[in-house]
C-alpha cells in the first residue's frame, strides 16, 4: 500500500513571538508544500529519504533510536543538526498515530520539500501535517482537521520545547488567518492583493532557542517587554482592520513597525535587516522579518513592486515571490 498526504509551508504576516503569549498573528498559508508517501518497507525498520536535502534516515523500530546515513549508506556520526531536527519531527509525528509500534513490517517514508528548511516558513509544521495525516491515511484512521493541527502542535511542543499551535493550525487549514491561542483561527478576507516576495538568509533560525531567548528577555524586563508585547497585540488588530479595509499604505506601515518591535525582542539579524532594508529601497510597501528570525527570511509586501523587489533581493540574497494558498492539507 502507499499513501500519500501534501501540507502547505506558511509567512507570518503580523505577530509572531507575541502570539507564543496569547496575543493575535496574521499569517497565510503559501504555494509551497511538503509532501510526505509512505509505504510498506523493504526491510523492518523506517527508512526516510529526504532528496532534496540528501537525507537518508532510519528509525529503528524496537529502539526507537534516530540514526542518518551517508551516501554510501553508513550511519553518519556527524549529522548535520537541521537534518537531525527533521527526523526527530517525522519520528514524534509517527508515534502520534502509533504508526510503527503498531506494524508488523517497516515503512519506507519519502519527503518531498518546495520549501527551504529553516527559513522560517513553517517547513516542520508542513512535514509534521504532512506525516501525520499520510501515517492516519496509512492506518486507515479517520482524523478531523482538528484533531490533526493538535496532534502537530503536541509534535511541535515534543521536539522544539514552547510554540504557539499557530503554525501547525495554519498548514492544516490554508488560506489567510488570524489567530489566537484562545479562538483559534478566524479567516480573513482581504480587500487588497498581496503579493508577496521572500528573502531568506543562508542561516537557518532554530525556533526552539529563539523562543526560548524572548522567554529569557521577558523575564529579566517584565516591565518593558510585557508592554511591548501589548504593543504588538494592538499593531496586529489594527493590521487586520487594514486588510479587510484595503488599506495598502497602513499594512506596509504596520509591517515595518512590527520589523522594529521584533528587533527590540532580539530575533533580528544582520542580514535580516539588510534584506529588509534592500526590499524598501526596491519599493516595497512594508517588509520584515517572518518566523522565529535569527536567521530565516523576511517578506516584503509589494504592490506594484514585485519585480523590482524580487530582483533586488536576489542581488544580495536568495528570493522567491510566494502565492497565497487556500489549500491546507491534502490525502
Ligand atoms: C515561528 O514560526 C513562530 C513563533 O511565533 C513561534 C510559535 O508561534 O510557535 C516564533
Amino acid at each position: 500500500m502507499t499513501v500519500r498526504a501534501s501540507a502547505p509551508g506558511k509567512a507570518i504576516l503580523f505577530g509572531e513571538h507575541a502570539v507564543v503569549y496569547g496575543k493575535p498573528a496574521i499569517a497565510v498559508a503559501v504555494d509551497k508544500r511538503a509532501s510526505v508517501t509512505i509505504r510498506e518497507g523493504s526491510n523492518d525498520h523506517i527508512q526516510v529519504k529526504i532528496p532534496e536535502l540528501n537525507v537518508y534516515g532510519v528509525i529503528n523500530t524496537e529502539t526507537g533510536d534516530v540514526s542518518q546515513l551517508n551516501s554510501e549508506g553508513e550511519v553518519d556520526q556527524k549529522p548535520g543538526t537541521t537534518d537531525v531536527g527533521i527526523m526527530k519531527f517525522i519520528k514524534s509525528a509517527l508515534s502520534q498515530t502509533d504508526l510503527g509500534s503498531s506494524l508488523d513490517h517497516g515503512l519506507d517514508i519519502t519527503v518531498n520539500l518546495e520549501i527551504p528548511i529553516g527559513a522560517g516558513l513553517g517547513s516542520s509544521a508542513a512535514i509534521t501535517i504532512a506525516t501525520l495525516a499520510a501515517a492516519a491515511r496509512y492506518k486507515g484512521q479517520e482524523l478531523s482537521l482538528e484533531n490533526l493541527a493538535q496532534m502537530g502542535h503536541q509534535v511541535e511542543l515534543e521536539v522544539q520545547g514552547a510554540a504557539s499551535p499557530l503554525d501547525t493550525t495554519v498548514s492544516t487549514l490554508g488560506g489567510f488567518l488570524y489567530f489566537t491561542r484562545e479562538r483559534g483561527a478566524v479567516r480573513i478576507k482581504p480587500a487588497l492583493e498581496m503579493p508577496l516576495v521572500v528573502g531568506y538568509t543562508s542561516q537557518p533560525g532554530n525556533t526552539g532557542i529563539l523562543v526560548e531567548g524572548v522567554r529569557k528577555l521577558r523575564q529579566a524586563h517584565p516591565t518593558i517587554i510585557n508592554p511591548l508585547l501589548d504593543v504588538m497585540e494592538k499593531l496586529t488588530n489594527q493590521a487586520r482592520e487594514s486588510i479587510t479595509r484595503g488599506e495598502e499604505k497602513q499594512v506596509g506601515e504596520l509591517m515595518n513597525i512590527n520589523q522594529g518591535l521584533l528587533d527590540a525582542l532580539g530575533v533580528n539579524t544582520t542580514e535580516l535587516s539588510r534584506l529588509v532594508y534592500h526590499a524598501r529601497r526596491a519599493g516595497a510597501t512594508g517588509s520584515k522579518l517572518t518566523g522565529a528570525g535569527g536567521g530565516g527570511s523576511i517578506i516584503a509586501y509589494c504592490p506594484g513592486k514585485t519585480r523590482e523587489v524580487l530582483e533586488e533581493l536576489e542581488s544580495v540574497e536568495n528570493a522567491f515571490q510566494v502565492g497565497i494558498s487556500s489549500k491546507g492539507v491534502t490525502w
